[in-house]
Protein backbone atom coordinates (compact mmCIF):
# COMPACT_ATOMS: atom_id res chain seq x y z
CA UNK A 1 0.00 0.00 0.00
CA UNK A 2 1.30 3.32 -0.90
CA UNK A 3 1.72 6.11 1.74
CA UNK A 4 1.66 9.50 0.60
CA UNK A 5 4.19 11.40 2.84
CA UNK A 6 2.69 14.97 3.74
CA UNK A 7 5.34 17.27 4.95
CA UNK A 8 4.59 20.98 6.26
CA UNK A 9 7.48 23.39 5.82
CA UNK A 10 6.96 25.47 9.02
CA UNK A 11 9.06 28.16 10.85
CA UNK A 12 6.91 30.96 12.36
CA UNK A 13 10.06 33.06 12.06
CA UNK A 14 9.86 35.07 8.46
CA UNK A 15 12.16 34.65 6.08
CA UNK A 16 14.33 31.53 6.48
CA UNK A 17 13.80 29.82 3.63
CA UNK A 18 10.27 27.74 4.11
CA UNK A 19 9.07 28.42 0.35
CA UNK A 20 12.92 28.56 -0.98
CA UNK A 21 12.52 24.70 0.60
CA UNK A 22 9.35 23.86 -0.53
CA UNK A 23 9.48 24.72 -4.08
CA UNK A 24 13.38 23.55 -4.78
CA UNK A 25 12.17 20.10 -2.59
CA UNK A 26 9.18 19.67 -4.50
CA UNK A 27 11.22 20.32 -8.25
CA UNK A 28 13.90 17.33 -7.32
CA UNK A 29 11.31 15.18 -5.42
CA UNK A 30 9.38 15.47 -8.81
CA UNK A 31 12.42 15.36 -11.02
CA UNK A 32 13.16 12.14 -9.78
CA UNK A 33 9.80 10.66 -10.96
CA UNK A 34 7.26 11.04 -7.78
CA UNK A 35 4.02 12.74 -8.20
CA UNK A 36 3.76 16.04 -5.86
CA UNK A 37 1.52 18.54 -4.71
CA UNK A 38 2.37 21.64 -3.26
CA UNK A 39 0.39 24.09 -1.50
CA UNK A 40 0.22 27.25 0.01
CA UNK A 41 -1.10 28.03 2.86
CA UNK A 42 0.20 31.55 3.09
CA UNK A 43 -1.15 34.92 2.30
CA UNK A 44 1.80 36.39 0.81
CA UNK A 45 1.14 33.70 -2.20
CA UNK A 46 4.88 33.70 -2.97
CA UNK A 47 4.83 29.52 -3.45
CA UNK A 48 2.56 30.07 -6.93
CA UNK A 49 4.78 32.99 -7.70
CA UNK A 50 8.17 31.08 -7.20
CA UNK A 51 6.14 28.83 -10.12
CA UNK A 52 5.28 31.73 -12.37
CA UNK A 53 1.80 31.46 -11.84
CA UNK A 54 0.37 34.54 -10.11
CA UNK A 55 -3.46 33.45 -9.64
CA UNK A 56 -6.09 31.13 -9.51
CA UNK A 57 -9.79 30.97 -10.29
CA UNK A 58 -10.15 28.96 -6.97
CA UNK A 59 -7.44 29.06 -4.29
CA UNK A 60 -6.85 27.45 -0.66
CA UNK A 61 -9.06 30.05 0.44
CA UNK A 62 -11.97 28.97 -1.56
CA UNK A 63 -10.73 25.52 -0.44
CA UNK A 64 -10.81 26.19 2.98
CA UNK A 65 -13.96 27.98 3.50
CA UNK A 66 -16.67 26.58 1.08
CA UNK A 67 -17.53 23.15 1.69
CA UNK A 68 -18.28 22.04 -1.62
CA UNK A 69 -15.22 23.31 -3.32
CA UNK A 70 -12.60 19.85 -3.72
CA UNK A 71 -8.99 20.08 -5.01
CA UNK A 72 -9.95 18.97 -8.18
CA UNK A 73 -10.70 22.12 -8.69
CA UNK A 74 -8.35 23.92 -6.76
CA UNK A 75 -5.34 22.42 -8.16
CA UNK A 76 -3.44 23.59 -11.14
CA UNK A 77 -0.61 21.44 -13.63
CA UNK A 78 2.87 23.82 -12.24
CA UNK A 79 5.03 21.58 -13.78
CA UNK A 80 5.57 17.71 -15.27
CA UNK A 81 4.37 15.93 -12.43
CA UNK A 82 4.01 18.82 -10.06
CA UNK A 83 0.42 20.16 -9.03
CA UNK A 84 0.15 23.30 -6.73
CA UNK A 85 -2.91 25.06 -4.76
CA UNK A 86 -2.34 28.99 -4.88
CA UNK A 87 -3.23 31.43 -1.97
CA UNK A 88 -4.85 34.65 -2.19
CA UNK A 89 -4.44 37.50 0.19
CA UNK A 90 -7.63 36.87 0.99
CA UNK A 91 -6.18 33.81 3.04
CA UNK A 92 -5.18 36.62 5.66
CA UNK A 93 -9.10 37.08 6.10
CA UNK A 94 -9.42 33.01 6.82
CA UNK A 95 -8.01 33.04 9.85
CA UNK A 96 -10.97 34.81 11.57
CA UNK A 97 -13.57 33.36 8.84
CA UNK A 98 -12.06 29.94 9.92
CA UNK A 99 -12.89 30.45 13.85
CA UNK A 100 -16.71 30.01 13.56
CA UNK A 101 -16.25 26.40 11.87
CA UNK A 102 -16.71 23.85 14.31
CA UNK A 103 -14.08 21.22 12.03
CA UNK A 104 -11.89 24.42 11.64
CA UNK A 105 -8.79 22.44 12.64
CA UNK A 106 -9.28 19.62 9.76
CA UNK A 107 -10.58 21.19 6.57
CA UNK A 108 -7.11 20.98 4.79
CA UNK A 109 -6.84 17.23 6.33
CA UNK A 110 -10.62 16.35 4.83
CA UNK A 111 -9.69 18.12 1.48
CA UNK A 112 -6.86 15.88 0.82
CA UNK A 113 -7.66 13.11 1.99
CA UNK A 114 -10.15 12.74 -1.16
CA UNK A 115 -6.75 12.96 -3.12
CA UNK A 116 -3.52 12.20 -1.01
CA UNK A 117 -3.27 8.57 -2.86
CA UNK A 118 -2.84 10.45 -6.31
CA UNK A 119 0.58 11.91 -4.84
CA UNK A 120 3.56 10.46 -3.42
CA UNK A 121 4.33 13.96 -1.62
CA UNK A 122 2.60 16.76 -0.52
CA UNK A 123 4.32 19.86 0.43
CA UNK A 124 2.79 22.37 2.47
CA UNK A 125 4.04 25.84 2.70
CA UNK A 126 3.06 27.74 6.03
CA UNK A 127 3.00 31.15 6.89
CA UNK A 128 5.18 33.01 9.39
CA UNK A 129 2.97 32.46 12.12
CA UNK A 130 1.34 29.93 14.05
CA UNK A 131 -2.33 30.41 13.50
CA UNK A 132 -5.16 28.48 12.45
CA UNK A 133 -3.94 28.07 8.50
CA UNK A 134 -0.68 26.66 10.24
CA UNK A 135 -2.95 24.54 12.71
CA UNK A 136 -5.10 23.09 9.51
CA UNK A 137 -0.97 22.61 7.95
CA UNK A 138 -0.11 20.63 11.13
CA UNK A 139 -3.30 18.82 11.14
CA UNK A 140 -3.40 17.41 7.99
CA UNK A 141 0.74 16.50 7.32
CA UNK A 142 2.35 13.15 9.03
CA UNK A 143 5.85 15.16 8.98
CA UNK A 144 7.18 18.95 9.59
CA UNK A 145 10.31 20.01 7.78
CA UNK A 146 11.73 23.37 9.90
CA UNK A 147 13.93 25.26 7.27
CA UNK A 148 16.03 27.74 9.60
CA UNK A 149 18.84 30.17 9.92
CA UNK A 150 22.46 29.39 11.88
CA UNK A 151 21.46 33.06 13.38
CA UNK A 152 22.01 33.86 17.50
CA UNK A 153 19.63 32.17 19.09
CA UNK A 154 18.94 29.61 16.58
CA UNK A 155 18.64 26.37 19.21
CA UNK A 156 16.07 28.77 21.34
CA UNK A 157 14.02 29.56 18.49
CA UNK A 158 13.76 26.05 17.45
CA UNK A 159 13.21 24.55 20.85
CA UNK A 160 10.56 26.85 21.56
CA UNK A 161 8.94 26.39 18.10
CA UNK A 162 8.87 22.78 18.75
CA UNK A 163 7.09 22.60 22.25
CA UNK A 164 4.67 24.79 20.95
CA UNK A 165 4.40 22.43 18.14
CA UNK A 166 4.10 20.08 20.78
CA UNK A 167 1.28 21.78 22.77
CA UNK A 168 -0.65 22.31 19.21
CA UNK A 169 -0.56 18.87 17.79
CA UNK A 170 -1.43 17.18 21.55
CA UNK A 171 -4.99 16.24 20.61
CA UNK A 172 -5.29 17.50 17.04
CA UNK A 173 -2.56 15.04 15.15
CA UNK A 174 -0.79 12.76 17.48
CA UNK A 175 0.86 11.02 14.20
CA UNK A 176 2.64 14.09 13.12
CA UNK A 177 6.65 13.83 14.01
CA UNK A 178 9.30 16.08 12.92
CA UNK A 179 11.84 14.89 10.23
CA UNK A 180 14.78 17.32 10.52
CA UNK A 181 15.60 20.98 10.05
CA UNK A 182 16.97 22.34 7.08
CA UNK A 183 19.49 24.78 7.55
CA UNK A 184 18.91 27.38 4.80
CA UNK A 185 21.38 30.33 3.47
CA UNK A 186 24.26 28.40 5.53
CA UNK A 187 27.94 29.73 5.76
CA UNK A 188 29.60 27.02 7.19
CA UNK A 189 32.68 28.83 7.23
CA UNK A 190 31.89 30.95 10.19
CA UNK A 191 32.16 30.11 13.39
CA UNK A 192 28.56 31.44 14.52
CA UNK A 193 27.39 28.38 12.12
CA UNK A 194 29.49 25.88 13.28
CA UNK A 195 28.21 25.99 16.76
CA UNK A 196 24.97 26.26 15.70
CA UNK A 197 25.32 22.72 14.10
CA UNK A 198 26.94 21.72 17.20
CA UNK A 199 24.17 22.83 19.68
CA UNK A 200 21.46 21.58 17.43
CA UNK A 201 23.07 17.94 17.18
CA UNK A 202 23.21 17.99 21.24
CA UNK A 203 19.71 18.84 21.51
CA UNK A 204 18.80 16.68 19.26
CA UNK A 205 21.10 13.69 20.58
CA UNK A 206 19.25 14.61 24.42
CA UNK A 207 16.07 13.84 22.72
CA UNK A 208 15.98 10.09 21.30
CA UNK A 209 14.52 7.59 22.56
CA UNK A 210 12.02 10.02 24.23
CA UNK A 211 8.36 9.96 23.25
CA UNK A 212 8.82 13.55 21.88
CA UNK A 213 7.69 14.72 17.93
CA UNK A 214 11.38 15.71 17.31
CA UNK A 215 12.57 12.34 19.03
CA UNK A 216 13.81 11.21 15.49
CA UNK A 217 15.11 14.53 14.12
CA UNK A 218 18.29 15.57 12.41
CA UNK A 219 19.70 18.10 10.81
CA UNK A 220 18.83 16.95 7.09
CA UNK A 221 21.91 17.19 4.84
CA UNK A 222 23.28 18.90 3.19
CA UNK A 223 22.92 22.54 4.37
CA UNK A 224 21.55 24.72 1.69
CA UNK A 225 23.86 27.45 0.94
CA UNK A 226 23.82 31.02 0.49
CA UNK A 227 23.53 31.43 -3.48
CA UNK A 228 22.33 34.08 -5.02
CA UNK A 229 20.52 32.41 -7.88
CA UNK A 230 18.27 31.35 -5.50
CA UNK A 231 17.29 34.79 -4.58
CA UNK A 232 16.86 35.55 -8.48
CA UNK A 233 15.11 32.19 -9.56
CA UNK A 234 11.65 33.28 -7.95
CA UNK A 235 11.60 37.03 -9.90
CA UNK A 236 11.88 34.68 -12.95
CA UNK A 237 8.78 32.12 -12.07
CA UNK A 238 11.28 29.67 -12.16
CA UNK A 239 12.62 26.77 -10.32
CA UNK A 240 16.39 26.59 -9.54
CA UNK A 241 16.42 23.58 -11.52
CA UNK A 242 14.72 25.65 -14.20
CA UNK A 243 16.92 28.90 -13.96
CA UNK A 244 20.48 27.38 -12.83
CA UNK A 245 20.42 23.68 -13.14
CA UNK A 246 24.11 23.42 -12.19
CA UNK A 247 24.52 25.87 -9.21
CA UNK A 248 25.33 25.55 -5.87
CA UNK A 249 21.88 25.87 -4.91
CA UNK A 250 20.73 23.50 -7.40
CA UNK A 251 23.26 20.61 -6.47
CA UNK A 252 22.15 21.25 -2.49
CA UNK A 253 18.77 21.14 -3.22
CA UNK A 254 19.13 18.11 -5.51
CA UNK A 255 21.18 16.43 -2.79
CA UNK A 256 18.76 17.47 -0.11
CA UNK A 257 15.63 16.00 -1.82
CA UNK A 258 17.79 12.49 -2.19
CA UNK A 259 18.10 12.66 2.03
CA UNK A 260 14.37 13.21 2.18
CA UNK A 261 13.47 10.31 -0.56
CA UNK A 262 15.99 7.84 1.56
CA UNK A 263 13.67 8.59 4.47
CA UNK A 264 10.95 7.69 2.34
CA UNK A 265 12.52 4.20 0.68
CA UNK A 266 13.35 3.21 4.40
CA UNK A 267 9.59 3.95 5.28
CA UNK A 268 8.42 1.64 2.31
CA UNK A 269 10.40 -1.07 2.98
CA UNK A 270 9.08 -0.71 6.29
CA UNK A 271 5.69 -1.08 5.07
CA UNK A 272 6.89 -4.19 2.97
CA UNK A 273 7.82 -6.14 5.00
CA UNK A 274 5.21 -5.55 7.19
CA UNK A 275 2.54 -6.52 4.77
CA UNK A 276 4.46 -9.94 3.70
CA UNK A 277 4.71 -10.80 7.80
CA UNK A 278 0.82 -10.30 7.39
CA UNK A 279 0.52 -12.33 4.30
CA UNK A 280 2.44 -15.43 5.75
CA UNK A 281 0.47 -15.47 8.92
CA UNK A 282 -2.78 -15.02 6.64
CA UNK A 283 -3.15 -17.79 4.30
CA UNK A 284 -7.24 -17.18 4.44
CA UNK A 285 -6.71 -13.50 2.87
CA UNK A 286 -3.90 -15.03 0.58
CA UNK A 287 -6.36 -17.56 -0.99
CA UNK A 288 -8.99 -15.25 -1.35
CA UNK A 289 -7.25 -12.99 -3.71
N1 LIG B 1 20.10 29.61 0.15
C1 LIG B 1 19.75 30.87 -0.15
N2 LIG B 1 20.66 31.73 -0.63
C2 LIG B 1 20.32 33.02 -0.91
N3 LIG B 1 19.11 33.53 -0.74
C3 LIG B 1 18.15 32.71 -0.25
C4 LIG B 1 18.41 31.34 0.06
N4 LIG B 1 17.27 30.79 0.53
C5 LIG B 1 16.34 31.76 0.51
N5 LIG B 1 16.84 32.91 0.04
C6 LIG B 1 16.15 34.21 -0.08
O1 LIG B 1 15.82 34.64 1.24
C7 LIG B 1 14.55 35.26 1.26
C8 LIG B 1 13.61 34.49 2.21
O2 LIG B 1 13.43 33.19 1.69
P1 LIG B 1 11.97 32.51 1.66
O3 LIG B 1 11.00 33.42 1.01
O4 LIG B 1 12.13 31.16 1.09
O5 LIG B 1 11.69 32.45 3.21
P2 LIG B 1 10.31 32.15 3.95
O6 LIG B 1 10.67 31.49 5.24
O7 LIG B 1 9.38 31.43 3.06
O8 LIG B 1 9.77 33.62 4.20
P3 LIG B 1 8.31 34.01 4.78
O9 LIG B 1 8.33 33.67 6.23
O10 LIG B 1 8.19 35.48 4.51
O11 LIG B 1 7.32 33.19 4.02
C9 LIG B 1 14.05 35.26 -0.19
O12 LIG B 1 14.39 36.48 -0.78
C10 LIG B 1 14.85 34.12 -0.83
O13 LIG B 1 15.03 34.31 -2.22
MG1 LIG C 1 7.42 31.88 2.52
Amino acid sequence: MKTTRIISLLNQKGGVGKTTTTVNLAAAIAHAGHRVLVVDLDPQTHLGLHFGIDEAAVSVYDLLIEDETTVEQARLNARPNIDLITSEVDLAAAESELASKTNRHDLLKQKLDAIKSEYDYILIDCPPSLGLLTINALAASNELIVPMQAHFLALQGVSRLFETVRLLVDGINPNLSVSGVVLCMFEGQTNLAKEVVTDLTEFFESSRGLSLPWSNCTILDPPIRRNVKLAEAPSFGQTIFDYEPECAGAQDYAKLAQSVMEAHQHQTSQVIEVKSTEELSDPISHDAQ
